[in-house]
């Protein structure tokens, strides 16, 4: 531990697993003090306690991103607490994969709501303590979906890129305020999501080394390689970086083709 995160009071959505999760280990080794946000409480909870006994400072909130008071009261709650958040990380997010015209209404409203609207909500939270301390920081976790287009899976692409739009604009918005907004872009994690989506083919195991074979370095990133990179992104340590995004996909999205 060297304290890259001291004096940092970071928000993470979708804390419970995954790349959440693995950020949430590698900011609290860091210094920093957490609210994880998740909407599966129990899981949260679990991992709360696991991380609580490592003598992290976290706090917890089960709450929906999409439910703009509920996110709003767990944030201003934490802030009573512990100090008005400098840092949001943007994480948790859905993959809603179809052909574009087999998708229901319903299925658009939730990719939307859950994988745009919801940061905006939790960056509606933080934004007035940010511009009132004078600076802050804002992290979405976008996807190499964010510029680049897998046939079938729309409209998670879609909202993708819009979080990226969302990123440019708020970033130009508030950098006179001192604060950064930026994205991080990963290809393939190995998170629940990417084995479940491996597990929806007959054969998973050669889901999988299909997946593998299409990268530079045949493997996918752990979770905690993507966490070392938000760390990066987080801390203090670029400041004049903001309004853009950092790729962390292995190579994969600069091969011409496999
Ligand atoms: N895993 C990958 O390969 C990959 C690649 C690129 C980008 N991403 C992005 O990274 C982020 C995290 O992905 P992951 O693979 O760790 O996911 P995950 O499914 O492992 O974990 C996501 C967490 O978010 C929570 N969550 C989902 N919707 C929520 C909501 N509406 N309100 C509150 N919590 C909610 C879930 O309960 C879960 O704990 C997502 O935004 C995803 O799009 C993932």
């Amino acid at each position: 531990m060297t304290d890259r995160l001291a004096g940092k009071r970071i928000v993470i959505t979708g804390a419970a697993q995954g790349i959440g999760l693995a950020m949430a280990e590698a900011f609290a080794k860091e210094g920093a003090a957490l609210l994880l946000i998740d909407r599966d409480g129990p899981l949260l909870e679990e991992q709360a306690v696991r991380l609580r006994d490592q003598r992290a400072h976290i706090l917890s909130a089960t709450a929906d991103i999409t439910d703009a008071a509920a996110i709003s009261s767990a944030i201003g709650q934490a802030a009573v607490e512990i100090g008005a958040f400098n840092a949001l990380v943007n994480n948790a997010g859905v993959n809603v994969f179809s052909e574009a015209l087999s998708l229901s209404d319903e299925d658009w409203t939730r990719c939307f709501d859950i994988n745009l609207k919801g940061a905006w909500n939790c960056s509606r939270a933080v934004l007035p303590g940010m511009i009132a301390a004078g600076g802050g920081v804002i992290l979405n976790i976008a996807s190499t979906h964010a510029f680049t287009i897998i046939p079938h899976t729309f409209p998670y692409p879609v909202a993708k890129h819009a979080l990226l739009g969302m990123t440019k604009a708020l970033g130009l918005e508030y950098a006179a305020h001192g604060v950064r907004v930026n994205a991080l872009a990963p290809g393939y994690v190995r998170t629940q999501k990417v084995i479940d989506y491996w597990n929806s083919f007959p054969d998973p195991a050669a889901a999988e080394a299909e997946t593998l074979s299409l990268h530079p370095g045949r493997r996918i990133a752990a979770p905690s390689e993507i966490a070392l990179a938000a760390l990066f992104m987080i801390s203090d340590e670029c400041p004049f970086m903001t309004a853009t995004c950092l790729t962390v996909d292995g190579g994969l999205s600069v091969l011409h083709h496999p």
